[in-house]
């Protein structure tokens, strides 16, 4: 038998009216926001990602599908949305467009990523970015919007977790001081931090080996050795935040794992989601546009992770169903007649269904309770006979005849109520 992929999961027809929930109330703020939804490739140009997410990435380094087309260019499955979106805004020269533009995407990503509960090597991101804005307030934008789509879905335990990368000068002068530090604790990090000491030492703040977390329990802190400009810039942004009622926790070891970030730096934890706590995740990527080669343009943004947010979604959540009609034509004549009823009634826009195997009335009626829908059409050859049917509410039991040219308004009407 041939089965799925390791970390690659199937979404079974009972869980997708959650994930449609999920997904359209976050389109829906989205869109409340200002933002228009864009959809990109699914691959792309290996090099896009090496160049945006940064080449000493675990993403970069370990994470990607990778293969070569058949022309022996190489290509990438998308690890994220960021970069696929940047190089779209460049390439279809949206910069020229008033600004600013700001996008949302919702769809698949893929890591390769050692599989566990919420981290998979398919998952689903729904993220937004904003082009064109370097005021303090486009982050509290896209930073509250990420919170009221959580807080929308009633998601617990949420702490919005926050930090400043400052411009990357900061970094330049704050990267030699923190190097410094950790060549005196070395022999405490683990092999992986040893190798990001060079290669990447913002990082090993970031690890969650415990003993890496003690070692650099001391180390010099980011924010304390930002430009005047990056400390007022994350000031605005904290002060903007409070303004609209959003708590915030600071947390100096939040490095964010892809490169392209400086200033605000932001990822919102649940307590419940146990290892893989982070929901959603983003910060400013002020020079990304440009270093893809495009023009010089500021940018801010998030990723939600909506395995993670599925996972949350407390159990009492309603998840709206279609409501629908069942139609059980028994009897000779009424049997194709209830045929064409249910083409009709569908082709007015009545979400409707019927077993083509039921015989006898009963037999449907099992049928209409196991589909849960909320009325059904009883039609046997004596309503044929007077060009009429029954429809019975399926909840309290009450059965009105009704002329079967109404029927699609009457059913209409009595959906819409429902
Ligand atoms: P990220 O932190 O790599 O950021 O991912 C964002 C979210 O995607 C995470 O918080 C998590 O919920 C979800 N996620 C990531 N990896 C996995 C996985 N293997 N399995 C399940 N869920 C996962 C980004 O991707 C940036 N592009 C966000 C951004 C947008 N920054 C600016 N704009």
């Amino acid at each position: 038998m041939i089965k799925g992929i390791k970390g690659v999961k199937d979404i079974l027809p009972e869980e997708t009216p959650r994930w449609r929930l999920i997904e359209d109330t976050a389109r829906r703020w989205a869109m409340w926001y200002g933002f228009q939804e864009i959809r990109v490739p699914i691959f792309e140009v290996t090099t896009l990602f090496a160049r945006s997410i940064g080449a000493t990435t675990d993403i970069v380094e370990k994470e990607m599908y990778t293969f070569a087309d058949r022309d022996g260019s190489s290509l990438t499955l998308r690890p994220e949305g960021t970069a696929g979106t940047v190089r779209a805004f460049i390439e279809h020269n949206r910069a020229a467009d008033p600004l600013p533009q700001k996008y949302c995407y919702l769809g698949p990503m893929f890591r390769h990523e050692r599989p566990q509960a919420g981290r998979l090597r398919q998952f689903h991101q729904f993220g937004v970015e904003s082009f064109g804005v370097s005021d303090p307030r486009a982050d509290v934008e896209v930073i509250s919007l990420l919170w009221r789509i959580l807080s929308h879905l009633r998601l617990q335990g949420l702490t919005l977790e926050m930090n400043s990368l400052g411009y990357q000068e900061d970094r330049v002068r704050y990267k030699p001081v923190l190097v410094d530090y950790l060549k005196t604790v070395a022999v405490r990090l683990c092999g992986n931090c040893q190798r990001r000491l060079e290669t990447n030492p913002l990082r090993v703040l970031d690890c969650k080996v415990p003993e890496c977390r003690a070692a650099t329990e001391a180390a010099p802190r980011l924010t304390d050795h930002l430009s005047p400009a990056a400390t007022d810039h994350f000031n605005q942004v904290l002060r903007g935040l409070e303004s609209v009622g959003i708590p915030v926790h600071l947390n100096p070891r939040l490095v964010r794992g892809l490169d392209y970030y400086c200033l605000t730096t932001f990822e919102v934890t649940a307590s419940g989601l146990g290892a893989q706590n982070a929901v959603g995740a983003g910060g400013r990527y002020d020079g990304l546009v440009e270093q893809l080669d495009g023009p010089k343009v500021p940018a801010v943004g998030f990723a939600v992770g909506l395995e993670r947010i599925s996972l949350m979604l407390p159990p009492d959540t309603v998840v709206p169903a279609t409501p629908r009609v069942y139609v059980a034509a028994f009897g000779e004549k009424a049997a194709p007649s209830g045929f064409q009823l249910l083409d009709e009634l569908r082709r007015q826009g009545v979400p409707a269904d019927m077993d083509f195997r039921s015989g006898t009335l009963k037999a449907h009626l099992r049928q209409a309770d196991r589909l849960g829908v909320l009325y059904t059409v009883l039609l046997g050859d004596d309503e044929i006979a007077k060009g009429s049917a029954i429809v019975r509410n399926m909840q309290t039991k009450a059965q009105e005849e009704v002329v079967l040219s109404d029927l699609p308004t009457t059913l209409k009407t009595r959906l819409s109520s429902a």
